[in-house]
């Protein structure tokens, strides 16, 4: 387990890199990540290669007892280089080139760029690949962050139509399966093929906004745009692994850029790392990026890269309000109970110049140890007194399940714009069965589903039909399958199914479905679920399927034109059951459709009453159930027990009550797991 901060030492004068180490080394951090931005000092000169500089800062934290992740400086080329070879430069979907001056102003597809990105990184390898004092590289910054991540210039122009061909084979064959003959878009050669004008690219602007091009051209474009990040990634990822054993990562946006495809782009990484900066003032973290980024690589630790450490001024938009005290520990705890065993604070000390001047910090401009500091000593304190579960293990049944293509698709054509935002969807259901009262895993399309005994499937507008098969498997071979509207509407190529729909999935949800709309407040309908016990009244929203077929419906529409149609379903199919949720329905009435599913697939719900706002998280260590629960009410609060419990940290024992202060939180251990793990093996 890893904790600590990233940290500047380039930027420093002597007396404040003196000031700064020995506050460092007096915080009880153990980690220190440093380098992204220091090309020109690494090597201000080409081919002039200084690490000095660095070294002497890695040894004396390292002889501390505190390890250094060293990071690739790729995110900003020196001005050399870029005077040298302005055809580096990224070049974004308007064909304005981005000139030196500010950061990722690079093209990842660009040879030359390539070249120098291999030399700069044999020499960190071999530099800092054996150092005992580092304990991990980090490649580049951010990839694709501030609208870095779809280059339009020549050599990716070119190497798109490559793509293109290499995928599509004959031109003719393109032309079929997008539909080019729509506003007669036949292509005669694959030269003709430009990358997209618009872009789903967060804060990057439109062209000509009311353009409306091919989707299945844009969304080779995101997967081919995507794959090119990837690929340079492991340029570097395979030079770091020939020169060092230690475990190499990017910091991706998590699920705040979403222009590469994490599940690809981790499988040449040793751990999937990303930056996450939570509102910390009387605001519940939400834990959906952490379960995320446990599934990018099939439930392996992640690393927080950066984390939030404050606030005050910030470098874009508005301030950035100061975490309460005791906010800061909290949510590196809650980080560490989803998973985490890397988490750095951004960063040490605030930075007096640059873009990012006056920004939030650990210690302010003045190098003065405040609050932040003393509660990042105390968090590095508990953090070793958890260091004995960090081996628990995450036994969830329940997978919310995501996916890149599907993701894109919904960028390229919204549905229900901008009240439909799919991850934001996916997110909700992750948390309304936390709500509930039942941890739930985050996976990808491609992951192993024979071990979830239930699956929620948000708008899985994007279905080919290998993906198709494996939902027919999952339910045939006994699991319980929840999926939403717009499932299976579409294939592959971003072209919709001519079948009815779901496509390819009539027989196992036992509905087709009879018409669709998007839901708004002035279209909004009511409608009757039936769950055995409950009858619960809710109302429609997002989008609307109305479903028909051999089913049983257990939700249905009791409003205008759409009363007596169906719009949830119940399906036996083979050993299992499947469920078609054709609209949006209110929280209360998810959680219950939640429940009475997880209670058909026998799934045991936390020994702990669900509270707003109060998260609980159970994770299992030699047979021994544990839950963190973290208080988010923003007050003090308490929780009610199922069974008495054992709090770890204070060393006491709780029979019906749990007593939590405001931005508290606690690890409790359940007494009766062995009994119970002997009685029911
Ligand atoms: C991140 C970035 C950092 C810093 C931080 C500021 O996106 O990786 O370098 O800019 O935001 O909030
Ligand atoms: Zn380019």
């Amino acid at each position: 387990m890893q904790y600590g901060v990233a940290y500047y030492p380039e930027h420093k004068t002597r007396e404040e890199l003196q000031q700064d180490l020995k506050l460092l080394k007096e915080s009880g951090i153990n980690t220190v990540r440093m380098g992204e931005f220091a090309w020109c000092k690494m090597e201000p000169k080409p081919g002039d290669y200084r690490f000095d500089w660095l070294d002497e800062v890695v040894t004396e934290l390292g002889e501390a007892g505190i390890k250094s992740i060293i990071c690739t400086p790729t995110a900003c080329p020196p001005a050399w280089l870029v005077y040298a070879h302005p055809e580096v430069l990224y070049v974004d979907n308007r064909g304005e080139a981005r000139p030196f001056g500010g950061r990722r102003f690079y093209c990842y597809n660009n040879p030359v760029y390539r070249e120098y990105s291999r030399k700069i990184t044999e020499e960190i390898g071999r530099h800092f690949g054996r150092n005992p004092f580092v304990s991990g590289f980090q490649i580049d910054n951010e990839p694709a962050q501030e609208a870095s991540g779809r280059c339009h210039c020549p050599a990716c122009k070119s190497k798109f139509q490559k793509y293109m061909e290499v995928k599509y084979k004959t031109i003719e064959e393109y032309n079929k399966r997008s539909g080019n003959i729509f506003w007669g878009q036949d292509y005669n050669s694959f030269d003709q093929i430009n990358p997209p004008v618009n872009t789903i690219e967060v804060s990057a602007e439109q062209t000509l906004p009311v353009y409306f091009e091919n989707p299945t051209l844009r969304l080779e474009f995101e997967r081919f745009a995507s794959d090119s990040q990837i690929e340079y990634q492991n340029i570097q990822a395979d030079i770091l692994h020939q020169y060092s054993d230690y475990p190499v990562t990017t910091n991706g946006t998590g699920l705040a850029t979403n222009s590469i495809d994490y599940y690809k782009s981790t499988k040449n990484l040793d751990v999937y790392g990303f930056d996450f900066y939570p509102g910390l003032r009387d605001a519940a973290v939400d834990s959906f990026p952490y379960a995320f980024a446990r599934g990018v690589k099939d439930g392996k630790a992640f690393w927080v890269m950066e984390f939030m450490s404050g606030g005050g001024h910030r470098f874009c938009g508005s301030g950035r309000v100061q975490p309460n005290p005791g906010a800061l520990k909290q949510a590196v705890i809650q980080s560490y109970a989803h998973g985490a065993d890397m988490m750095l604070h951004f960063q040490f000390r605030t930075f007096p110049f640059g873009a990012e001047q006056l920004n939030y910090a650990i210690v302010d401009m003045d190098g003065i140890p405040r609050r932040r500091y003393y509660e990042m000593q105390e968090t590095a304190r508990i953090l070793n007194q958890l260091k004995a579960y960090e081996h628990a293990e995450f036994v969830n049944e329940i997978a919310v399940c995501v996916d890149y293509d599907v993701h894109w698709a919904l960028r390229i054509k919204p549905v229900n714009d901008p009240d439909f935002n799919y991850l934001d969807y996916a997110g909700r259901m992750y948390n309304l069965l936390e709500d509930a009262g039942y941890n739930a895993d985050v996976i990808g399309y491609d992951a192993d589903f024979s071990g979830y005994k239930f699956l929620v499937i948000p708008s899985a507008f994007i279905a080919d039909r290998r993906f198709q098969e494996k939902l027919r498997r999952y339910v045939d071979n006994g699991g319980i399958l929840l999926s939403t509207f717009l499932t299976s509407a579409k294939n592959e190529d971003n072209v919709g199914y001519t079948d009815s729909l779901p496509a390819g999935l009539n027989d196992v949800f036992g509905v087709t479905v009879e018409e669709v709309e998007p839901v708004f407040e002035t279209n909004r309908t009511k409608l009757k679920l039936n769950l055995g016990n409950a009858v619960l009244e809710s109302s429609d929203g997002m989008w609307s399927d109305l479903l028909e077929g051999n089913a049983k419906a257990i939700g249905t529409y009791t409003q205008d034109y759409k009363t007596g149609a169906m719009a949830v379903s119940e399906h036996t199919y083979g050993k299992g059951t499947s469920c078609y949720l054709g609209t949006d329905v209110d929280d209360e009435s998810m959680m219950h459709l939640f429940a009475y599913f997880c209670e058909k697939a026998g799934i045991e719900k936390n020994p702990v009453c669900p509270k707003k706002k109060v998260e609980v998280i159970h994770r299992r260590q030699d047979g021994v159930d544990y839950y963190y629960v973290i208080n988010f009410t923003a007050k003090n609060t308490s929780l009610l027990l199922e069974e008495p419990m054992e709090d770890v940290l204070n060393h006491c024992t709780y029979q019906q009550e749990v007593p939590l202060d405001r931005n508290g939180f606690a690890l409790l251990k359940r007494i009766d797991s062995q009994l119970r793990f002997t009685a029911n093996p």
